[in-house]
């Protein structure tokens, strides 16, 4: 069994990038020499750089700040955020609890062990370096109403980077945010309930915000906050995330995509580019020109234009 509290007790001390020397640690945390050995595995397992030089000891390759509840409790009046050290998946974890929350209820976490992308595709999660965030939302019109929702989120969480300097982020059809060409961000909507009764909605989004990832499990190009100009605290980005969501959430429901729409041809990363579609084995190329009232994708190809709605497909440059 694993011994948590030592486990986290060890990642604050590593937390500031300082180095311990391993008699340190053992005396420090009252454990022995195989049981702290053990408890580095299990945090580089949790994707946690920790290195080791024999002078100086160990130490993490670059510091984390913590997720701290306090800190965004301060900034965040209305509260309804849970702060977790470990869970499969942020938006599992708000599906389990569905039946006791409101809208805006949200939970972050600073390790995945199951981060999911569409179709269960893996969304890679190390432990203290990304955002890990999912709200949750009930739609009092049931999911017809959610129609372009995964649009909408990119776009809000594009207007809080370029808020804080990230100009060049861009949002990438349908469910990713782009910085260069390179995916950031993924969004990932769950949606619960019937087309005309109210639904309810789990709103996930993992963000990139340090070079920390390896490039296990992702198999394209990925950017981070830092590449994109932006150093930010992640107590402050999460508060920042929430209230904006928040707010803009209560506008979508009442006007649904159309409001929306002029800022996604604004802030699309591949609108009038080469693109292909990617359909299972079919690919389509074309040039992409921005997205009809649904948020289906609109593509130009020989043939004229054509509308593809989300769904399995999934959107390159070329
Ligand atoms: P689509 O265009 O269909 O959304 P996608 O490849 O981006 O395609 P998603 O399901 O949206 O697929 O996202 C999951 C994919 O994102 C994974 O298959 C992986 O390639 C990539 N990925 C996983 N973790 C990260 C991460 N932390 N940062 C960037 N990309 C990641
Ligand atoms: C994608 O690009 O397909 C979406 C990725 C969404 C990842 C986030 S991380 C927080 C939340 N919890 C999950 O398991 N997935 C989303």
């Amino acid at each position: 069994m694993k011994n948590f509290i030592e486990l986290f007790r060890l990642i604050r001390i590593l937390s500031t990038g300082d180095a311990y020397s391993g008699k340190q640690l053992e005396e420090y945390l009252e454990i022995s020499l195989s049981v702290l050995n053990q408890h580095i595995q299990t945090l580089r397992h949790w994707g946690l750089e920790i290195k080791f030089q024999t002078i100086k000891g160990y130490y993490l390759l670059s510091p984390i700040e913590l997720l701290d509840e306090k800190k965004i409790l301060r900034d965040l009046p209305e509260g309804r955020i849970k702060v977790l050290a470990l869970v499969d998946s942020t938006n599992q974890y708000l599906l389990d609890n569905i039946e006791t929350l409101r809208s805006g209820d949200a939970c972050v976490a600073e390790h995945q062990t199951a981060g999911r992308g569409r179709r269960g595709r893996e969304w890679v999660s190390p432990f203290g370096q990304n955002l890990y965030l999912s709200m949750f939302w009930r739609l009092e019109r049931g999911t017809a109403s959610a129609v372009g929702l995964s649009l909408v989120i990119g776009i809000l969480i594009t207007e809080v980077l370029h808020n804080l300097g990230g100009l060049d982020i861009r949002v990438k059809w349908p469910n990713d945010l782009y910085y260069r060409d390179k995916k950031l961000a993924g969004v990932l909507v769950e949606l619960l309930g019937k087309k005309f009764k109210p639904a309810q909605v789990i709103i996930g989004m993992g963000l990139n915000i340090n070079n920390t990832l390896s490039n296990k499990g992702i198999e394209q190009n990925w950017s981070h906050l830092k590449e994109a100009g932006i150093t930010i605290d992640r107590n402050k980005l999460t508060v920042l995330l929430l209230l904006k969501l928040r707010s803009q959430l209560i506008v979508f429901e009442k006007t649904g995509l159309s409001t929306f729409i002029s800022k996604w041809n604004e802030l699309d990363n591949y609108l009038n580019r080469p693109v292909k579609l990617i359909l299972g084995n079919q690919q389509i190329q074309g040039i992409s020109r921005g997205i009809d009232q649904y948020g289906g994708l609109l593509l130009e190809t020989k043939g004229g234009i054509k509308t593809y709605q989300i769904g399995d497909i999934s959107l390159r440059g070329r």
